[in-house]
C-alpha cells in the first residue's frame, strides 16, 4: 500500500509520516518513507537518522538526474531499475535503516537558481509506479507543501492520500482542492487533523467532510519540543493508533490495496 502525505507547510506532514511510519512498523509491517519534499531538510533527523545523500545527488545532481531519466524513459524503461521493483531491490547505499522503517530520499534543492524540481517530480512518480509491493509492507511518502506535486502527478502512484490539517483557513482550503483533486482522479482521500484540542476539533470537524477524518492528533507538547531541538520524535501522541486502524483496516479490503 502506498500512500501519500499531503497538506499545508507547517501542518505537521512530516510530523505524522514519522509518527505513523513508528508506529506501523512497530505492528511489524515493513516500511518505506519516501522523502519527497525537496525543501525540507529534517525528516532523517525526526527519525533519529543523520542526513545522507539523496537519489538525486547519487545520480549527479538534479541535471545528472535529469539526464539519465530521460535517457532511461527514452529506452522506454524506469531509471531506478530497470524493471518493476520490490522493497528488497534498493541498492543499500541508497537508503537508511531504522527499526524496520527504511528512508529514501528523492531529492534536494541546493544551489540558488538551480531551477524546478521537476526531475525529482518524476523521480518520485516512476519509482512510486513501479513498485511492486507485498502485504506487509507500506510506503509512506512525505510530500512536498501545496499541491504541486499533484500538479506534476507524483499521486498517480499512490493508493491513499492522507490530508493534513491543521488549525488555519489556509489548510482547510487546501484541504478541500486537494480532495477535489485526489477524487477526480479515483484516490481515496482522507483527512487528519492535527494540533486540535476539544474546542479546535469541533471547529475544525465542519471544514472537511466528517465522515473522512480518521483522526484527530493532538498539539502534544512533546513533539513540538523533540522537533525544536532536532531531536527524533519517541513519542507517539494520541491519535496516532487511529491513522495505524484506518490502515490496518484498508488493506484488509479486498480490492483496495492490491499490493
Ligand atoms: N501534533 C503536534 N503537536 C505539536 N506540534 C506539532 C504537531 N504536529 C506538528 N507539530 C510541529 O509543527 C511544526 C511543523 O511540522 P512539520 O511536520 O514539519 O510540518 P510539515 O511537514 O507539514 O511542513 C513542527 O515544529 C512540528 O514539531
Ligand atoms: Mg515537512
Amino acid at each position: 500500500m502506498k500512500i501519500l502525505i499531503c497538506g499545508k507547510g507547517g501542518s505537521g506532514k512530516s510530523t505524522l509520516a514519522v509518527l505513523t511510519a513508528g508506529a506501523l512498523a512497530k505492528k511489524g509491517y515493513r516500511i518505506l518513507l519516501v522523502d519527497a519534499d525537496e525543501s525540507n531538510l529534517g525528516l532523517a533527523r525526526l527519525l533519529g537518522l543523520a542526513d545522507t545523500e539523496s537519489i538525486s545527488d547519487k545520480l549527479g545532481g538534479k541535471k545528472g538526474a535529469k539526464n539519465k531519466m530521460m535517457t532511461a524513459f527514452s529506452n522506454g524503461m524506469p531509471v531506478f531499475m530497470n524493471k518493476k521493483w520490490r522493497f528488497d531491490d534498493i541498492p543499500p547505499d541508497f537508503y537508511q535503516e531504522k527499526d524496520n522503517i527504511r528512508l529514501l530520499t528523492i531529492g534536494k534543492i541546493h544551489h540558488f537558481g538551480e531551477g524546478c524540481a521537476c526531475a525529482m517530480g518524476g523521480m518520485s512518480k516512476t519509482l512510486l509506479s513501479n513498485l511492486h509491493m507485498e502485504k506487509d509492507e507500506i510506503v509512506i511518502v512525505d510530500t512536498e507543501a501545496g499541491i504541486e506535486h499533484l500538479g506534476r502527478g507524483v499521486g498517480a502512484g499512490g493508493d491513499l492520500m492522507l490530508v493534513v490539517v491543521d488549525p488555519s483557513y489556509d489548510s482547510f482550503l487546501l484541504a478541500r482542492k486537494i480532495d477535489e483533486i485526489g477524487r477526480r482522479i479515483d484516490k481515496s482521500v482522507r483527512f487528519v487533523l492535527n494540533k486540535t484540542d476539544a474546542e479546535v476539533e469541533e471547529l475544525m470537524c465542519g471544514q472537511v467532510d466528517r465522515k473522512r477524518i480518521i483522526a484527530c492528533i493532538p498539539e502534544t507538547r512533546s513533539v513540538f519540543r523533540d522537533a525544536l531541538l532536532g531531536k527524533s520524535l519517541e513519542g507517539c501522541p494520541r491519535g496516532i493508533e487511529h491513522i495505524c486502524g484506518f490502515i490496518d483496516q484498508y488493506k484488509s479490503v479486498p480490492g483496495n490495496a492490491v499490493q
